[in-house]
């Protein structure tokens, strides 16, 4: 098994040690080999995907289509055709609510979410509430930060259609039980819509063996590039759905007054497609592969553990954690008495120490725990117990800054 010190090395970024990167959930570090694959592509296979019908055109197609098939072997789906390119977890997030949503909801139909869903999952479902008349609940938190069993049975009704569920939190790290989730959904006939953005770099997923409707991740938060994300339908919803963009590449024929279709996949792809993303994707699939879910797990539950117990020895530190760490993934998030998480991120800049401060697109679960925001550390397999030293040294002096003014509150 390889080592998060091992593992380092193959991310440029680090190579002149300057800071301890603790942000992971908002964007990975790319390894080298991601780079290297992008860099290569332009240099001998670009062309426009789809289009051109001479070599270095197939070329890039191949390149393209390659990653829909590595990513359907990845997640374990039965075919390549229910593998949708979009830009981002965000964009797939919207095509699920305007083409399946709109499409199939009702006046007096329930969607269900929990709170702790990221905005890009409750936006997209408020506007198809609204626009159909439908009821949104909320799945709420016990005081452990987990969802239980109680609460799935409650708001998940006959009523309900569709459910929207974050395999893990990208705020708190909490993870959910979504298999429970999806077994009850489908006890009433409704969909599941499944972020797993927060995991997929993390832990491994095989939709067959969930059963799941629609999962959404993004390549950047798993050591992949920018620009690039991923809807996985099942294929009888996908071929029922309408296109939610519109243009060239994604039709069958084009008439004055009318259009027909192309089908899925390409139905859900207009315009030219991120073949640079869909190589880097690609690319950073294997990388996961190769240092292998086991070692994953294995690395970042030693480092979770380790920044847990080394922040609960602070005093002044507030966590919001499961207290079973096997409900939690490698994030964590806490907030220093009296001192706002902006001014904590801020002072820790100035110490090479990267986190994210703030809501975390996530505001009505901060106003259900009652608070603005946190600071949140998310960890990945580059990361060692030095960078949490760094973090805790760091965090003893922003407290000894702000503790006079905090002491006078
Ligand atoms: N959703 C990303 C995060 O949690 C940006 O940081």
């Amino acid at each position: 098994m390889r080592t998060s010190n091992d593992i380092r090395k193959d991310f440029p970024i680090f190579d002149d040690n300057k800071i301890a990167y603790l942000d992971s959930a908002a964007t990975s570090q790319k390894p080298r080999c991601v780079l290297d694959s992008i860099k290569k592509f332009y240099e001998t296979q670009n062309a426009n995907p789809h289009r051109g019908a001479y070599s270095l055109g197939v070329s890039a197609t191949k390149a393209y289509n390659d990653c829909r098939d590595t990513v359907a072997k990845f997640i374990n789906a039965k075919s390549s055709d229910e593998i949708i390119f979009t830009k981002n977890s965000t964009e797939s997030l919207n095509l699920i609510a305007n083409s399946y949503g709109l499409d199939n909801l009702t006046e007096g139909d329930e969607i269900a979410l929990s709170i702790m869903e990221h905005h890009s999952m409750i936006v997209p479902w408020q506007k198809v509430a609204s626009v159909k008349k439908a009821v949104l609940k909320y799945m709420y938190l016990n005081g452990d930060y987990q969802i239980d069993e109680a609460e799935i049975e409650k708001k998940i009704t006959d009523k309900t259609k569709v459910v929207g569920i974050l395999s893990v939190s990208n705020a708190l790290g909490t993870i959910n039980d979504y298999k429970k989730i999806i077994d009850k959904a489908h006890s009433v006939g409704a969909v599941v819509v499944l972020d797993v953005t927060q995991s997929i770099a993390h832990m491994p997923l095989d939709v067959q063996n969930i059963d799941a409707d629609f999962v959404v991740f993004s390549a950047h938060k798993m050591y992949g590039p920018l620009g690039i994300g991923i809807l996985y339908g099942k294929k009888k919803l996908l071929d029922n759905m309408t296109p939610f963009l519109l243009g060239g590449h994604m039709i069958e024929y084009v008439y004055e007054d009318h259009t027909t279709f192309a089908n899925t996949p390409d139905k859900f792809e207009a315009g030219t497609q991120n073949a640079d993303g869909a190589v880097g994707l690609k690319s950073a699939i294997e990388y996961i592969l190769d240092v292998g879910y086991p070692n994953i797990e294995k690395i970042e539950k030693e480092l979770t553990k380790y920044a847990y117990d080394e922040l609960s020895k602070l005093d002044f530190v507030k966590l919001y954690c499961t207290k079973d760490l096997s409900h939690h993934t490698s994030v964590i998030s806490f907030n220093i008495n009296g001192v706002h998480s902006h001014d904590v991120s801020s002072i820790l800049d100035m110490y090479g120490v990267c986190i994210r401060a703030g809501n975390h697109c996530a505001q009505p679960l901060m106003r259900f725990l009652e608070i603005d925001g946190t600071c949140r550390i998310s960890l990945a397999i580059y990361n060692t117990k030095k960078d949490i030293d760094r973090l805790v040294n760091a965090l003893k002096k922003v407290y000894k800054t702000f503790k006079k003014y905090v002491e006078e509150k």
